[in-house]
């Protein structure tokens, strides 16, 4: 968690600083901070300011007079104590020469801070990140690049980190070791991020950090200590990325953007991955002959990844016969797993930085297996440590909550479904019929979203409830997990979800007049089951609002609000239309409450922490 940006150039660092933080609020928005480098009257000086809350709170208080030719910047997501103005970053040491700001954990802080106490430091803050400064202000002597690698040398965890020094003027030194971190190069100006979209716009050449890069950024240039002959311009990439794609373009909100692109979204997760000679999908990133040997999927992931990991398991075992099952990544990394040769491994995270992501992946890679990832973010650590995988290509997602990440991403397990049954049995004419489908999933999703002043006049009825039931059967349950997750991260109502025949087992308690439930209800072999889990709502007053199939008029009847999906030819495809309308009603209870929908309270987006 956490953003970290830096700016050595020829122009005023702070709005740099500013919009680059602006960009990385997603990372954490618990507190931030700036620090800016000068030369007055011949003498170089830092100004620092950081403020408690959003970033906002700090734009308040600096002086509209502030400009510098170098500083750094962070934006908080707590770890190390409380959401405050000492625990903000950037930290000085004790000496007030050193400043740093830090994106990770240092495991070994507090034997670090109790040493550095028994030197006389003392400590303002409750974090772990202040033990840098002060380190580097031990081991300075004049070379500011050489006193970080000396520090870096005593530390044990995680880190980015963009350090300065007041007596070296124009120079940030930047380390990665767990946490992304990208360098913007331009004729008069070097840029620093934790993520390249707040560099875009700045420049297009870049330069990704790999773990154990420590480098020197200075007006002439950069240093790798760790790059032979300090050759790093091979290690420059040209980014794509248009400026507009991390812009709300007339939406209030990025969620509701993001919501409203799934139908040009999804279309990109498919286009070019269809093969209509041979009915069947075209995945570059997997080694064909995984599509035949491979005996058990499995896939780890988190939060909404997980939700959709989960869709993707049960899409392999009914379309394509193969056992799959999820794990929770923080749960995998631990469990000491079996690896088995002819398995496939799926690190599903739509950021590619989820740390219990990344760590699960490794375990498993030290264990003999491959692991393929799929992943929004390109340039991201699962993506670039993987064995092979496929891009979703939703576009930049920023809102904390995910919608259009997880409609993308089922749209990669649909295809990869169709590849392996079709090397197991799937025969050409059902494989044309399911890329038909596929093909008809941005319509379908249009046609839903079309439906949002009735999922709003919905969740404008019932987002005063206090609990919410979200159920559904097969293929329906991830989506009701999904559903409750997106109403309780940006509205902070109390949402669970269940597969709908468990109800009777336990969760029925909960029912009552002013708690509603939200049904899935495809028209599949499970309907007349889950009407019949309905009537068992209906007869304890439980107020019931389903999410069915247009023309469904039996279902309507028995309901108290229903919302339409089109109708599809094979159900396997109702998820996401159906998820669409979970993440609108989601999005509509939270503004009719006058949440903050982009980030809601104690969330971050990328979680680049175990
Ligand atoms: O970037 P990832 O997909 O790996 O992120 C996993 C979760 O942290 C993420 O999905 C989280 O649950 C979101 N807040 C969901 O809206």
């Amino acid at each position: 968690m956490c953003g970290i940006v830096g700016y050595v150039g020829t122009e005023n660092a702070v709005p740099y600083l500013i919009n680059g933080l602006k960009k990385l609020e997603y990372r954490g928005y618990d507190s931030s901070g700036i620090i800016v480098g000068k030369i007055e009257g011949g003498e170089p000086k830092f100004y620092l300011y950081k403020k408690a809350g959003k970033l906002s709170q700090l734009v308040g208080v600096l002086p509209k007079e502030l400009s510098g030719s170098w500083g750094i910047g962070h934006t908080r997501w707590a770890t190390h104590g409380m959401v405050t103005d000492l625990n903000a970053h950037p930290f000085y040491g004790n000496r007030n020469k050193v400043a740093a700001v830090h994106n990770g954990i240092i495991e070994n802080f507090q034997q670090l801070r109790a040493d550095l106490q028994k030197e006389g430091v003392e400590f303002s803050s409750e974090t772990d990140s202040e033990v840098i400064p002060n380190l580097v202000e031990k081991h300075y002597s004049g070379n500011l690049l050489d006193a970080v690698q000396k520090a870096l040398n005593e530390v044990i965890g995680t880190y980015a980190l963009a350090i300065t020094c007041v007596d070296e003027p124009d120079k940030i030194v930047v380390a990665k070791r767990g946490g992304p971190l990208v360098i913007g190069l331009s004729d008069n100006a070097y840029y620093i991020a934790s993520d390249v979209n707040a560099i875009v716009g700045n420049t297009t050449r870049v330069i990704y950090l790999e773990d154990g890069d420590i480098v020197e950024v200075t007006k002439d240039g950069l240093k790798f200590p760790n790059v032979i002959n300090n050759d790093y311009a091979k290690r420059v990439e040209e980014i794509t990325i248009n400026a507009h794609e991390t812009e709300k373009c007339g939406y209030e909100t990025y969620m509701e953007k993001e919501i409203n692109e799934q139908p040009e979204s999804i279309e990109r997760a498919f286009a070019g991955r269809i093969d209509m000679e041979n009915a069947t999908a075209k995945m570059s990133g997997f080694e064909d002959d995984i599509f035949k040997r491979t005996k058990k999927i499995c896939c780890m992931s988190a939060g909404t990844s997980w939700y959709a990991s989960y869709e993707g398991c049960l899409l392999f075992e009914q379309i394509a016969r193969i056992f799959a099952y999820t794990e929770f990544s923080s749960e995998l990394r631990y469990k000491n797993p079996l690896v088995g040769e002819d398995d496939v491994y799926l690190a599903v995270s739509q950021s590619g930085e989820t740390a219990d992501t990344i760590y699960a992946m490794k375990e498993i890679q030290e264990k003999g297996g491959k692991v393929f990832g799929i992943c929004n973010v390109v340039s991201s650590t699962i993506a670039r440590q993987s064995n092979g995988g496929a891009f979703i290509h939703a576009g930049p997602e920023i809102a904390v909550a995910s919608t259009k990440a997880f409609s993308n991403t089922l749209i990669i397990f649909y295809l990869l479904a169709l590849k392996f049954a079709r090397q197991r049995g799937m025969s050409k004419e059902d494989g044309l019929k399911f890329i038909k489908q596929i093909m008809q999933q941005p319509r379908l999703v249009k046609e839903t979203l079309m439906n949002r002043e009735k999922i709003h006049a919905v969740a404008k009825k019932y987002c005063g409830a206090k609990d919410f039931l979200f159920l559904g059967r097969g293929l329906m349950y991830p989506i009701a997990l999904e559903g409750a997750l997106k109403l309780k991260e940006i509205s902070y109502i109390h949402a669970e979800a269940f597969a709908a025949g468990e109800i009777k087992h336990g969760p029925i308690a909960m029912v009552n007049e002013n708690a509603p439930s939200v049904f899935l209800v495809p028209d599949d072999y499970l309907r007349e089951k889950v009407i019949s889990n309905i009537k068992e709502i209906k007869a304890r007053k439980g107020p019931v609002i389903a999410i069915g199939v247009e023309g469904d008029t039996e279902l309507e009847a028995i309901v108290d609000d229903f919302i339409a999906v089109p109708k599809v030819e094979n159900p396997v495809f109702y998820a996401i239309p159906m998820v669409a309308v979970c993440q609108l009603f989601a999005f509509y209870c939270a503004r009719e409450l006058g949440k903050d929908v982009d980030q809601p309270r104690n969330l971050a987006k990328s979680v680049t922490v175990e």
